[in-house]
């Protein structure tokens, strides 16, 4: 029980890579606090942790506000004691729009919640951790490093997740905090929901991985516990890539 005594939040909880952390980290003894603005999806989540026996609160959030992020940060310790792991990662995809059309709004939509999201969760449970020390990690994307047409915004945001967990990792390392983040490539989740309605081009995109398919949510989420864990005590301000070596070679 490697998260035996640890308190972790989950943002994005409800599907996807946050849904099987959850899942994980409750695996693995941790308390955790499911954190989504999806109500539903949440409770499904804290739902199939209760059915393995595990513990688990659901909190709803909404990780573009300041605010919802403190509250939630505090509700966490106001139950639990304690936060030992934070892992920022709520997200959205991209509107399609080339840069010349992408509309203002949409682009500062998609900032606030997967860049300033992460900004806040940061700063919330740093001030939580800093008297014991934690482990913060943060969902980047391969897009950070490479780029796709009409999605500035994302790309936008997660280059700043990159540079943000090593700019945190510095500001927190005197407090004991380590901050990592992980970098996925095509992961059959919620966020690709819109490319799999149309089958020939759902299959067209996973031919385009090193092995031919997207990766399941469970295989990041075990990486995220990995990193959370003891026996990654020396792994601090980088951003590991889980993609399947998407982003290693030329398309
Ligand atoms: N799936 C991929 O191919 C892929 C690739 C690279 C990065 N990512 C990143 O992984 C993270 C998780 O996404 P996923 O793939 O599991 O997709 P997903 O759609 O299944 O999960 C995202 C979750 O974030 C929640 N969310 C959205 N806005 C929110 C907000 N304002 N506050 C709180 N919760 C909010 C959604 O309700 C959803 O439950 C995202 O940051 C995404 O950008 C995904």
């Amino acid at each position: 029980m490697r998260f035996q005594d640890k308190v972790a939040i989950v943002t994005g909880a409800a599907s996807g890579i946050g849904r099987a952390s959850v899942l994980e980290f409750a695996r693995g003894g941790a308390r955790v606090v499911a954190a989504d603005v999806n109500r539903e999806g949440g409770e499904q989540t804290v739902a199939a942790v209760k059915t393995e026996g595990g513990e688990a609160i659901f909190i709803e959030t909404d990780t573009s506000s300041y605010e919802s992020v403190q509250s939630l940060v505090d509700q966490a310790v106001g139950q639990y004691g304690r936060l030992d792991i934070m892992f920022n990662n709520a997200g959205v995809g991209s509107p399609l729009h080339n840069v010349l059309d992408m509309p203002v709004d949409e682009y500062l939509k998609v900032v606030s919640i997967n860049q300033h999201g992460v900004f806040y969760g940061i700063k919330a449970a740093g001030n939580a951790m800093k008297e014991r020390g934690g482990v913060i990690i943060n969902t980047a994307s391969i897009y950070a490093y490479i780029a796709d047409r009409g999605k500035i915004p994302y790309h936008a945001s997660k280059g700043a997740v990159v540079s943000m967990t090593k700019a945190a990792a510095l500001d927190l390392a005197k407090f004991n905090i380590r901050v990592v983040g992980i970098a996925p490539g095509l992961i059959d989740t919620g966020i690709v929901t819109r490319w799999k309605g149309d089958e020939a081009l759902w299959n067209k995109i996973q031919r385009a991985q090193m092995r031919g398919k997207a990766g399941k949510p469970e295989e990041v989420a075990k990486v995220v516990a990995f990193l959370a864990s003891e026996d990654a005590s020396f792994l601090n301000g980088h951003i590991y890539c889980v993609d399947d070596g998407a982003a290693a070679f030329k398309r």
